[in-house]
C-alpha cells in the first residue's frame, strides 16, 4: 500500500447502512500512510458517529458549513486544493444525483463541487434504486464528468434482497486508490497535445458543413492523461462539453483555426492525440450574408479540401514524438485504418467501427482497436473514460 503514503485522500460518507465498511476503509488508508480528511453528511452521521471518525484519522470530521458555537467557517475550496484524491464511499442515490446535478447543500456535495483532483465513488444502495434510471442516468453523468465510479458488488443488502448495490469491500477499494496513485504520475513532465469534437466550416453567417461528433471520446483522453501527470493542450471544436479539470483547453471553429492552434504548439509536444473529426472539406467561398431562398438562388456550394491536421503534424514528426490518430469506419475497417496508420505517418491508429453497437459518436461508450506497425489490441465495449485510459497505457507502454 506504499502508493498511498502521504498522500491528501478525503473520505466523503453519506448515509447508507455501508457507512461502517467506511471505518475499515479509513483505517486502511491511514495504515498505509495516508492523511484522511472525512467529510459526511448529516445523514451520514445517523450511521457512524463522527468521534470513531475523527479518533481513526486524527482530525476533526467535517459535516456543517460552520461551527455552531463559533461561527468558524469550513472552507471546502481549501479542502478541495488539499486533496489528491477524493473517494464517497458509500455513495447514496441521493448523493449522487447532487453530485451530478451540483445540488450543493451540504458540506461533502460542495466539497466535490471545489475538488480539483481525482474523484471516485463506491455506490452502495438497494437493486431497485441502483437499477432506476434516474440512478444509471446520474453514474453516466459523473463519469462523463471524469468521475471514477467503483462498481457495486453483487451480494445480499441491507434489505435481506439479494441483488446489486452492495458496497465494494473496503480492501478492494483501498486497492483502486493504491493502483490508481501507483500509475498516477507516469505521464509527468510530458506536454501532450489533443484535437477533438467536430469542426465547422461557415457557409454563411448562419450556416455550416459539420458532422454529428460531440468532443466526448477526446475531452475522456485529456483528462485521463492530466490525471497522469501529463501538462495537457486540448484544442477542441465546438461542444457542449465543459472544459476538463486540469487541462488547458483552446476551443477552435473551423479545420482551418484547428490547424494553427496545432501547428504552433506541436514543436514542443511530446505525444500528440488527434480525436476531432476534422470536416475533410470547407467552402470556397464564404457568403457575408444569410442565403435567402428567393433571392440567392444557391443550389450548390464549391467545396475545398480542408489541410489534414494529423498527416500535416505527421510530416513534422522527429524521433521521439508520438502522434496518434483515430479512424471511425463504416467499413473496410482494419485495412482503412493500416492505409490511415501508414499514410499520416502516425505512431498508432484508434479504430472503431460503426458497425458495433455502442461505439462512435455520441455515445459514452466505445469499441476500439488500438493498432501500431507492431502490434494489435480489441478491447471490448467500455466507458470513453475507461476506453481513454486504455488508449494512455498503450501509448505508456511505448514510451
Ligand atoms: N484528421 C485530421 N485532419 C483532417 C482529417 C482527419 O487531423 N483534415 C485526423 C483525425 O483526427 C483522425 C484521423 O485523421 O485522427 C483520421 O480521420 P478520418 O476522418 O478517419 O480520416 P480521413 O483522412 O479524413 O479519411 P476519410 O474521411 O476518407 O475516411
Amino acid at each position: 500500500m506504499s502508493n498511498l503514503s502521504g498522500k491528501h485522500i478525503i473520505l466523503g460518507i453519506s448515509g447508507g447502512i455501508a457507512a461502517y465498511k467506511s471505518v475499515t476503509l479509513l483505517r486502511l488508508l491511514v495504515k498505509a500512510g495516508a492523511e484522511v480528511q472525512v467529510v459526511i453528511t448529516p445523514n451520514g452521521k445517523e450511521f457512524i458517529t463522527p468521534v470513531t471518525l475523527s479518533s481513526l484519522s486524527g482530525k476533526p470530521v467535517v459535516s456543517e458549513f460552520f461551527t455552531a458555537n463559533t461561527g468558524e467557517w469550513h472552507s471546502h475550496v481549501d479542502l478541495g486544493l488539499w486533496a489528491d484524491a477524493m473517494i464517497i464511499a458509500p455513495a447514496t442515490a441521493s448523493t449522487l444525483a447532487k453530485m451530478a446535478n451540483g445540488v450543493a447543500d451540504n458540506m461533502l456535495i460542495t466539497t466535490y463541487l471545489s475538488a480539483k483532483a481525482p474523484v471516485f465513488v463506491a455506490p452502495a444502495m438497494d437493486l431497485d434504486m441502483m437499477a432506476h434510471p434516474s440512478t444509471t442516468r446520474n453514474l453516466r453523468t459523473l463519469q462523463a464528468d471524469g468521475v471514477t465510479v467503483i462498481e457495486p458488488e453483487v451480494g445480499e443488502l441491507a434489505s435481506h434482497l439479494v441483488g446489486r448495490g452492495r458496497m465494494e469491500e473496503p480492501e478492494k477499494i483501498a486497492a483502486v486508490l493504491d493502483t490508481f496513485f501507483a500509475s498516477g504520475q507516469q505521464l509527468k513532465g510530458k506536454k501532450m497535445l489533443v484535437t477533438a469534437g467536430p469542426t465547422y466550416e461557415r457557409i454563411d453567417p448562419v450556416r455550416f458543413i459539420g458532422n454529428f461528433s460531440t468532443g466526448k471520446m477526446g475531452y475522456a483522453i485529456a483528462a485521463e492523461a492530466a490525471r497522469r501527470g501529463a501538462d495537457v493542450t486540448l484544442v477542441s471544436g465546438p461542444t457542449a462539453l465543459a472544459d476538463p479539470a486540469g487541462v488547458t483547453t483552446v476551443r477552435v471553429e473551423s479545420a482551418r483555426s484547428m490547424m494553427q492552434e496545432c501547428e504552433s504548439r506541436f514543436g514542443d509536444t511530446d505525444i500528440a492525440i488527434m480525436s476531432a473529426a476534422v470536416a475533410d472539406y470547407a467552402p470556397k467561398i464564404f457568403i457575408d450574408h444569410k442565403i435567402k431562398r428567393e433571392h440567392d438562388n444557391v443550389e450548390s456550394i464549391e467545396l475545398v479540401k480542408n489541410p489534414d491536421i494529423a498527416a500535416t503534424l505527421g510530416s513534422k514528426k522527429r524521433p521521439g514524438q508520438i502522434l496518434a490518430g483515430f479512424a471511425l469506419e463504416t467499413d473496410n475497417a482494419r485495412a482503412n485504418a493500416l492505409e490511415k496508420l501508414r499514410r499520416k505517418n502516425l505512431d498508432m491508429i484508434v479504430l472503431n467501427s460503426l458497425a458495433d453497437v455502442g461505439a462512435g459518436f455520441g455515445t459514452d461508450t466505445n469499441k476500439v482497436t488500438l493498432i501500431s506497425a507492431t502490434d494489435e489490441v480489441e478491447f471490448p465495449l467500455k466507458s470513453k473514460a475507461a476506453v481513454a485510459a486504455d488508449i494512455i497505457d498503450y501509448i505508456s507502454s511505448k514510451l
